[in-house]
């Protein structure tokens, strides 16, 4: 996959932890991307090889002129760290292409966007895009700590103010100040149910956007089961793949040998209970496609030809892709002897 140089134009410290990073379009052509769609950074890590993280647009291809990402802090963390404390306006950052498919799909009813933290950034290039590109109501239902660690507070406000009757924004704070008169505590199944229904969202045809923690993702899975809400309207983005930690692993589980075919290669290799096959590869500096870590863009899909494979997470593929034995090697464990896999 090919990599290109995006030039920094300005930062703008959005909370104390966070920035967002804004980019030129480059000379040679404008980037095409899709809202809710990610950027992959590439940069140099402690032992000189390159780390990528994946950083979703905060800017709409539709209202913003230039490319924007929302990089949020993460204690001890190796790229948002570099990312919020060092880059500068002027400076290049290496780039993989647009990628995702936390996208906008055409249907009837209103849309309810339900975000916490850094998860509303690709949330906010979708909502901008929406309101500009369609009539639909849209109700953001977004979780902070306090007020100020809310990211695209003021943007968020003059979008409600301009699109009134449209667009509203509910917040709710898990440590507010003693001055905030607003919802307090974390987004949880209560109520959740509690502000859609408090503001007529139609769970037969409305359409459900969400980003943020796993606790939250799993709640509103809870709604989502007891509204009987198709998948076909449920969209998410996870920042993170699932993890196995070492004390999870059982002593029958032990490690496999794995055959990965690509780009002419073959690569044999050990796979450790708690890694996947491309966390195995990389280790061993084996070369293979990939982006975002995550499940969420298929950069890493193959063909496993032979043998079992489990996948910690396997919303980013088809209903067809999976029949056909495609698997994301980011996510992918081997359950047995014997895998094979075909990397196109
Ligand atoms: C598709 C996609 C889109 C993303 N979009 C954004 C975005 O718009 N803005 C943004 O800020 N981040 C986003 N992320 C997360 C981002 O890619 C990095 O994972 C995050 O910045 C941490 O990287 P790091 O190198 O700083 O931390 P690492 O060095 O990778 O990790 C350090 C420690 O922090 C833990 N950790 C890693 N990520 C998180 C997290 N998100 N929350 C809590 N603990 C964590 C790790 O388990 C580890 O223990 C996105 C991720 C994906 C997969
Ligand atoms: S690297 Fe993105 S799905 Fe595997």
């Amino acid at each position: 996959m090919n990599s290109y140089f995006l030039q920094v134009q300005k930062i703008v410290q959005e909370t104390e932890d966070t920035v967002s990073i804004h980019f030129w379009h480059p000379i040679s052509g404008q980037i095409s991307y899709e809202a809710g769609q990610f950027l992959t950074v590439l940069i140099p890590g402690p032992d000189g090889k390159k780390v990528r993280r994946s950083y979703s647009f905060s800017s709409s291809p539709v209202t913003d002129s230039g490319l924007a990402i929302t990089v949020k802090r993460v204690p001890g963390g190796l790229v948002s760290n570099y990312l919020v404390d060092h880059v500068k306006a002027g400076d290049f950052l290496e780039v993989l292409p647009p990628m995702g498919r936390f996208t906008y799909t055409e249907t009837e009813g209103n849309l309810v966007f339900i975000g916490a933290g850094s998860g509303i950034t690709p949330l906010m290039s979708l909502i901008k895009t929406l309101l500009r590109t369609t009539n639909k109501k849209i109700l953001l239902i977004y979780g902070n700590r306090n007020e100020h660690s809310i990211i695209f507070k003021e943007q968020l406000r003059e979008l409600e103010s301009t699109y009134r009757g449209r667009f509203t924004v509910v917040y709710i704070l898990s440590r507010p100040g003693d001055y905030w008169v607003g919802h307090k505590g974390r987004i949880h199944e209560a109520n959740v149910i509690w502000f859609m229904k408090d503001h007529g969202v139609d769970f037969k045809n409305d359409s459900f956007y969400m980003c943020g923690p796993e606790k939250m993702m799993d709640d509103l899975q809870k709604v989502y089961t007891l509204f009987e809400i198709p998948e076909d309207r449920i969209h998410y983005e996870r920042f993170n793949a699932p993890t196995i930690e070492e004390d999870e692993i059982l002593p029958e589980q032990t490690a496999q040998t794995v055959t990965v075919k690509y780009d002419g290669e073959t690569h044999v290799f050990e796979v450790a209970p708690h890694q996947t096959i491309l966390e195995a590869a990389l280790e061993l500096d084996i070369d293979l496609p990939y982006s975002c870590q995550a499940g969420m863009c298929t950069a890493c899909l193959g063909k496993c030809l032979e043998g079992q494979v489990k996948m910690d997470e396997d919303d980013g593929l088809t209903d067809k892709e999976k029949d056909e034995g495609y698997v994301l090697t980011c996510v992918s464990r081997p359950q047995g002897p014997g895998v094979v896999i075909e990397i196109d």
